[in-house]
């Protein structure tokens, strides 16, 4: 019997990918319509993020981010996706108290959220731990180092890491550290391309870069950068495919003026009544017309 449908991509059907030099592609997706076209475009991986607090949800950073906020959007993702790993990232808090309950709130995205795995930020010998009894408990893990946008406050901003030989050879030390610990995969955001290559030539496990160069195993990209959702500022790494906030932005408005002006809806896109029914309607509307009242 198998759980899973048959094209449903698997974590070793992943990691074979680094071994056999294909590239891994992997997006953020938080709702149905845009996971479906996701999954139909054949990306191996899909992460419901917290990003969702920036561009869904209208925050400044990922902090305020709920589980019930990451289960709302992970179910219909999850009932789209048909082939793609669907992956849960982690909210902030979710994870860092109690190991127990860190086990438990990622057990839900499994089982109600229809996750295939959990994402997590950091490699702090408590986060190691914590990846440990997650694998122990047969949740795969996505590892997360470099910029990890939940420690935003302690880094100072959303800024490239690893940029001293210092700091680099304490970013290859993390991803090394998540390895051993059972992680599936690392995400690698904001850092050199030299180090996540160095980073990516070390380790068996395959590494997923955001705004890290070309040499990891994988790239992933927030989707509402990918295809230009909302305006405004994005980061160096983001490369625009389309301009989804024009193209919407011009469709609202010839909306707003063809109602203006009479334009929509027309006799096509209105329900209609038979002729007999109408010519019915007109008579006995006809015949219960008020009687005059007298002055
Ligand atoms: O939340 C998110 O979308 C992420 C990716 C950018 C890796 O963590």
């Amino acid at each position: 019997m198998s759980a899973t449908p048959d094209a449903r991509v698997t974590i070793p059907a992943l990691q074979a990918k680094k071994a056999a030099g294909e590239k891994i592609v992997a997006l953020t997706a938080y709702d149905y319509a845009v996971a479906r076209i996701i999954d139909e475009a054949g990306i191996d991986l899909i992460l419901v993020g917290d990003s969702l607090g920036m561009v869904v949800l209208g925050y400044s950073d990922t902090l305020p981010v709920t589980m019930e906020d990451i289960l709302h959007h992970l179910r219909p993702v999850s009932r789209a996706a048909r082939r793609a790993l669907v992956i849960g990232d982690m909210p902030f808090l979710s994870y860092h108290g109690d190991e127990a309950a860190a086990v438990a709130n990622a057990g839900r995205f499994i089982k109600e959220g229809g996750a295939q795995g959990v994402k997590i930020e950091g490699a702090s010998p408590r986060r190691l731990r914590l990846i440990e009894a997650l694998v122990e408990a047969d949740i795969p893990v996505l590892g997360h180092v470099g910029l990890t946008p939940q420690s935003v406050a302690r880094l100072g901003g959303f800024k490239v890491q690893g940029t001293s030989a210092v700091d680099a050879r304490r970013l290859i030390g993390e991803a090394l550290d998540l390895e051993s610990a059972g992680a599936f995969a690392v995400v690698l955001e904001c850092i050199p391309a030299e180090v996540a290559g160095l980073i990516t030539g070390r380790l068996a496990l395959p590494t997923i870069g955001i705004g890290a160069g070309p040499l990891c195993d994988g790239q992933i990209i927030v989707f509402h950068d990918l295809v230009g959702y909302l305006d405004g500022y994005l980061p160096k790494f983001v490369k625009k495919y389309a301009d989804l906030h024009a193209v919407i932005g011009d469709a609202v408005a010839h909306y707003g003026e063809d109602v203006r002006r009479g334009g929509f809806p027309n006799g096509e896109q209105s329900y209609h009544l038979k002729p007999p029914v109408l010519a019915e309607l007109r008579k006995s509307r006809n015949s219960r017309s008020r009687p005059r009242r007298k002055a």
